[in-house]
């Protein structure tokens, strides 16, 4: 049993000091100051500037771009903490993007998501937080204990208040239909799923068919990221070929590499495109809508220190 004095700490590397700062901010204090730094040999250095000994420290680090620089700097990070004499060392990730490499599906291929957990327990971590895994079997991964929270009632909450009565959620794939299923409950919905075949290793996609109801309809495209936004603009088109009003495309992360997010609001065939700030997010646009988690973290982390339930945070 670790020994941890007093309330969290929350300390804060560089890939999104924004949502580390709401955290804080949430919990009523400030972030534990750290200096996390590049040397001009490309080296990561990082320390801590106040004391953290027998403390409960929370590291906000999503693996935001450059994801391989974020992860290194969280490995760090955690070691830095334990070496202080951290009573115990939470590693908040709430986006993962190597859960994407989960199995061996081809041969001669990592399974990338496990090497990342082994790392980060390795380096010190006792827990981990993450939201909307790709699949929750990686939770397995880690040898530390996982709190995967998600962002459905933040997402439904925000479609709700939208008060249409004509809504039909879609998976854009089959892999995603549980997902969606557990979101078109929540808004007491019904499904529909688009059988989705993806070419190769590439960002290709080539939407099928699709399985239910959608004709009339206003559809929420939803997944649990979006990243080049190829799946949500195939799937908004056949959509619309099938007679959907509107579609909205929702995902509780938002990836964005390159010029995607501006493709994706090009894209007329959407009409609104809904994220969280698991990611920091900089295009400002009125078809984007981020809808905020420090408060879900900020609570499930005071209700980690405290020793409380963070599954009640989902009844
Ligand atoms: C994959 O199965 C995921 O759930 C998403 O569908 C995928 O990450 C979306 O990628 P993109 O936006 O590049 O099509």
């Amino acid at each position: 049993m670790k020994n941890i004095q007093k309330g969290p700490l929350i300390i804060s590397g560089n890939a999104h000091h924004t949502l580390a700062e709401d955290i804080a901010s949430y919990i009523g204090q400030d972030l534990t100051k750290a200096e996390v730094f590049k040397f001009n040999n490309d080296n990561t250095f990082v320390k801590i500037l106040e004391n953290v000994r027998e403390r409960d420290v929370f590291i906000i680090q999503p693996t935001a771009f450059p994801v391989n620089d974020n992860i290194m700097e969280l490995l760090i990070m955690i070691d830095a903490a334990k070496r202080a004499s951290a009573g115990r060392i939470t590693a908040v990730i709430p986006y993962f993007s190597y859960a994407r490499t989960d199995k061996k599906d081809q041969p001669r291929v990592p399974i990338t998501g496990r090497l990342i957990a082994d790392l980060i327990t390795t380096a010190g971590s006792d827990r981990v937080m993450m939201m909307d895994l790709h699949a929750g079997q990686v939770q397995g991964f880690f040898s530390a204990t996982v709190d995967e929270l998600t962002a459905l009632p933040i997402l439904a909450s925000y479609f709700v208040e939208k008060k249409l009565d004509d809504w039909v959620v879609v998976s854009p794939d089959i892999g995603g239909t549980k997902r969606a299923r557990d979101f078109a409950n929540k808004l007491g919905a019904p499904l529909a799923i688009i059988e989705k075949r993806r070419i190769g290793n590439k960002d290709t996609v080539e939407t099928l068919n699709i399985i239910g109801e959608v004709k009339d309809r206003s559809a929420i495209l939803f997944d649990d990221e979006i990243n080049t936004g190829g799946t949500m603009i195939a799937g908004s088109k056949i959509l619309k070929d099938n007679g959907v009003k509107d579609v909205y495309v929702a995902a509780t992360h938002g990836v964005f590499p390159n010029s995607s997010l501006s493709k994706i609001i090009r894209t007329d065939d959407i009409k609104e495109i809904v994220v969280t700030d698991s990611l920091p997010i900089e295009n400002e646009n009125s078809k984007l809508k981020i809808l905020p988690i420090s408060e879900l973290l900020g609570e499930a982390i005071k209700r980690t220190n405290r020793g409380d339930s963070v599954g009640a945070l989902f009844l």
